[in-house]
């Protein structure tokens, strides 16, 4: 075997040309369309965001007007995709869900010409949320729920449907901040992933089918779910302290800590975390953000990791009253706005992704006739 590479998982490695976003860049940090994602936290909301990446501007008061009516004229579910997702076991992971239902809408409704690009990639942003909560209460209480709210925000939208009745202000402005958080991160893997599947000039829900699988995995969105069965875990902070310090012991991975490309922090951490507590204190119950402090100082003394985005995100949604396995999904319904954004610009200056390997197999082999194999 050759030495592992320092290139390793293509870290540190340029893989193309974005103008999409930035992620750690010096005197840049995190940036969408070259704003700033703590001004876009404090001032937008998350539909600017989407038409910020989806439609290249922030849009002026008319166009917003017009794209989140847009948007809310297209929640609706064909039949046949309803019919796929009352099929879909009950028991199955949501994302797998999502990955289902991107499919089977791209059979009944395909993309055709790539001129229809962003209808397609405003009909997903828009039927993500109804996917995922018609499953959801289809199995968990028998209901076929309606999928059209009178909720014009995304966020209002997706919670109104969890709960069967629309969400305080503070729920429904802190969902649409993580939304933001979540909107874009450059060339992680679900996004280069999609943008390999567009780079052979396939539709946009292959693309987007391919994105949800490799989002789906611990090491990327799924590790806000395994970071909230962790939290869980533990009774008190002095246990969570000591509870990972045997995990570190025994070279376990804490998920929702460290990251590829940030080396000190994540900038989205702080904005989570501001919002845990103040859920914390609203639910009236501070222990499991206790335990969640608790967890973040000992990765920082132990190992000089921080907590990434996916921590604080994990309690976030937990006082929200959002079950844990909605959470990665979560992260679907937002992402599937920077995703669509690389996918058209993938599109628009194409070229076939196909790097090359190093080869570390055996020499030349003589083929030897079954009969004769030891
Ligand atoms: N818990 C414990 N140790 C960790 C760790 C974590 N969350 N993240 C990194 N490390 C350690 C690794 O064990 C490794 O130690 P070693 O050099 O002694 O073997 C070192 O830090 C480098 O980690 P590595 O996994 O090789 O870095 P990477 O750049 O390939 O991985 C992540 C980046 C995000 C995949 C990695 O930090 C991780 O697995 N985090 C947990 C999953 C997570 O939160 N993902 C969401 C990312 S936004």
């Amino acid at each position: 075997m050759t030495e592992k590479k320092k290139t390793g998982g293509l870290a540190g490695v340029s893989a193309g040309a974005t103008a999409i976003c930035t992620v750690g860049k010096e005197g840049a940090g995190l940036t969408y369309r070259g704003y700033d994602i703590y001004d876009l936290a404090d001032n937008a909301s998350f539909e600017e965001v989407a038409h910020l990446l989806m439609h290249d501007k922030l849009p002026n008061q008319a166009e917003l007007d017009a794209f989140v009516a847009r948007i809310k004229s297209m929640r609706g579910l064909p039949d046949e995709v309803k019919q796929v997702l009352e099929m879909i076991p009950g028991d199955s992971h949501p994302m797998d869900v999502l990955r289902s239902g991107v499919s089977i809408l791209g059979n009944v409704e395909p993309e055709g010409d790539f001129s229809n690009q962003k209808n397609a990639a405003d009909r997903l942003l828009a039927c993500l949320p109804s996917m995922l909560l018609y499953w959801h209460h289809f199995h968990t209480d028998g209901r076929r729920i309606d999928v059209e709210t009178d909720d014009d925000s995304l966020a209002g939208h997706f919670l109104h449907m969890l709960h069967g009745k629309p969400p305080s202000e503070l729920h429904r402005k802190t969902l649409d901040t993580t939304l933001i958080l979540y909107a874009e991160h450059e060339f992680n893997a679900s996004t280069f992933a999609a943008r390999v599947i567009t780079g052979t000039l396939s539709d946009m829900h292959s693309a987007v089918t391919g994105a949800i699988g490799a989002l789906r995995g611990p090491l990327h969105g799924g590790a806000n779910e395994a970071a909230m069965e962790l939290i869980q875990k533990f009774t008190s902070p002095e246990e969570a302290t000591q509870g990972v310090l045997d995990m570190l012991a025994r070279k376990d991975k804490i998920m929702g800590f460290g990251h590829r490309v940030y080396t000190t922090s994540d900038p989205r951490n702080s904005v989570n975390k501001k919002m845990s507590k103040i859920l914390a204190d609203e639910f009236g119950d501070t222990l499991l953000y206790e335990i969640s402090e608790a967890v973040e100082k000992v990765m920082w003394d132990e190992k000089k990791l921080f907590a990434n985005a996916d921590f604080f995100a994990a309690t976030v949604y937990h006082f929200m009253g959002i079950p844990t396995y909605l959470f990665t999904p979560i992260f679907v319904c937002s992402r599937i706005t920077g995703w669509t954004a690389h996918i058209m610009e993938q599109r628009a200056d194409n070229k076939l992704i196909r790097p090359a390997a190093d080869y570390i197999g055996p020499g030349l082999q003589v083929y030897v006739p079954i009969e004769d194999r030891a």
